[in-house]
């Protein structure tokens, strides 16, 4: 989608579709849209399309009075859902040319990225591999119009084009099935993103990392024909003060999770090739940071493994020793996502980053906890938490804090290691996260479950069925508002 921004009045934008926000509550009499609400053809409620041909006042070729709901609860999270969904619906009316009027108080930096964003989202299919494209027609260009504003606006339209480009970017990676995205083709996607973006790349591969000691990353690999590699990019800024930040983003990368000798029921079984998805996020995140250039250094490790069962895989009650130099008693083979990360958070630590945010499909029990709608979030530091809840909430990726306290190390207790891979029937998220502590702890560190969140198992009105790319967005805006 090619996208661009533009300055006019709302009567002179001349377009095949002026797409206008309309709001619930609040009669709008321009267009002839007032009649419209006397009737009751129009509420304004959220995500209602109404397609108007030959709107009075407008050069415009159609109007699109798309439903914002109450102006009081509309926002940048609002405005970014609502592009997508006047993308989509125009889309299966076959218009291949859109323009969005901001009017002032939305035609800020803000609301243009959000606008931009919402639009290159919402026009995103999953259908890489339908072979007959003919009833998906997509809107090629897309515009933003404000009634002026300076060059700031220009950079913000820049903005939410690299962002959401790059979670499709993700959220393509996500969808590729587990026999096409092994570890070593995700590692080649990594490395392209770093030589086009000007990105370090590099990859510990099994030698290496049986090398440095990490077993208990190795442990799961042992179990494919598909070797492990542990894929690293790192992003520096033009100058590093002394002393700075050093953010490091961890993805859990499983390319497909079968379980393991743990195996896991055939019912949506299919749904385990995104056991990768907080690993590609953090790709794709930093497929954004190269360009948008931030002033601390990033770098992303992901561990990508296949979770597979077969005569040499892991047994329940193996013991593991973690490249930390703890043992962990692999109760349950399914609980891979932990035992990956777990190496792959030491390893970073030892590439000198000072904070630490991971992303993991990790728990069937963070769904039950949270459902579809939050990312549940665990800290061990209070200001980290802070700075990523506040990014998420600019960036409508909903995260909510969990417990992550001492009293439930009693969950974790294993007779035999220092620590067991599984707690018991109870908190399954928590104690999820506090095996991952156990390793993180001293460096500030923040923790996402996203197995709830990664995946929508139906369309919404602003994105397609499939991959979500979360916390893409909010890991992008962590980088770009940290002063060293
Ligand atoms: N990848 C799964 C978690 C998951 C479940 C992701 C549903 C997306 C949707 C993870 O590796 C896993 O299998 N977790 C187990 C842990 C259990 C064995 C303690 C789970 O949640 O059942
Ligand atoms: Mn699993
Ligand atoms: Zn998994």
């Amino acid at each position: 989608m090619q996208v661009n921004l533009q300055r006019h009045p709302i009567e002179n934008v001349e377009t095949e579709t002026l797409i206008v926000p309309v709001f619930q509550d609040r009669k709008d009499d321009r267009f002839g849209l007032g009649e419209l609400y006397d009737s009751g053809e129009i509420a304004g409620k959220l995500y209602e399309m109404t397609l108007l041909h030959h709107a009075p006042g407008v050069k415009a070729k159609r109007l699109l009075a798309a439903g914002a709901g109450k102006p009081e609860k509309f926002g940048t999270a609002e405005l970014r859902r609502l592009a997508g969904a006047a993308i989509r619906h125009l889309k299966s009316k076959s218009i291949t040319e859109a323009a969005l009027f901001l009017d002032a108080p939305q035609a800020d930096s803000e609301h243009v990225a959000a606008a931009v964003e919402g639009a290159i989202l919402g026009g995103f299919e999953p259908d890489r591999y339908k072979t007959d494209k003919n009833n998906n027609k997509s809107v090629e260009r897309f515009s933003v119009v404000t009634p002026g504003g300076g060059p700031h606006l220009d950079a913000a339209l820049d903005r939410g084009r690299i962002i959401a480009e790059s979670q499709n970017f993700t959220r393509a990676l996500v969808n590729e099935p587990a026999n096409r995205l092994t570890p070593t083709v995700l590692a080649e996607h990594a490395r392209q993103v770093a030589q086009e973006f000007g990105l370090e790349y590099e990859v510990l591969d099994r030698d290496r990392m049986a090398q440095l000691g990490m077993g208990s990353l190795l442990g799961v690999a042992i179990g494919s024909a598909e070797p492990p590699a542990l894929i690293i990019l790192r992003y520096k800024p033009a100058k590093v003060s002394p002393g700075a930040a050093h953010l490091g983003l961890v993805g859990k990368g499983v390319t497909f999770d079968t379980g393991g000798i743990s195996i896991k029921p055939a019912d949506g079984m299919e749904k385990m090739k995104y056991d990768m998805g907080g690993g590609a996020a953090m790709i794709g995140a930093m497929r954004a940071i190269a360009q948008l250039k931030p002033a601390i250094p990033v770098t992303a490790l992901v561990p990508a493994v296949e979770n597979m069962p077969g005569s040499r895989a892991q047994r329940p009650g193996d013991i593991v020793t973690a490249l930390s130099g703890k043992t962990i008693e692999v109760i349950n083979t399914d609980a891979e996502g932990r035992l990956i990360l777990a190496d792959a958070i030491t390893y970073a630590q030892r590439l000198g980053c000072t904070h630490l945010v991971d992303a993991a499909t990790l728990t069937g029990a963070v769904v039950v906890a949270l459902g579809h709608i939050n990312i549940g979030l665990f800290a061990n530091d209070d200001a980290l938490r802070e700075r990523v809840m506040l990014a998420s909430r600019a960036e409508g990726e909903k995260m909510w804090h969990m417990p992550l306290e001492d009293d439930y190390k009693d969950y974790l207790k294993s007779a035999f290691a220092d620590i067991p891979n599984v707690g018991g029937r109870h908190g399954g998220a928590i104690t999820a996260a506090m095996f991952l502590k156990e390793f993180a702890d001293p460096t500030p560190w923040v923790h996402l479950d996203i197995a709830g969140t990664a995946w929508l198992d139906d369309a919404k009105p602003f994105l397609a069925k499939g991959p979500t790319g979360v916390p893409l967005r909010s890991m992008v805006r962590l980088a770009m508002e940290w002063e060293p």
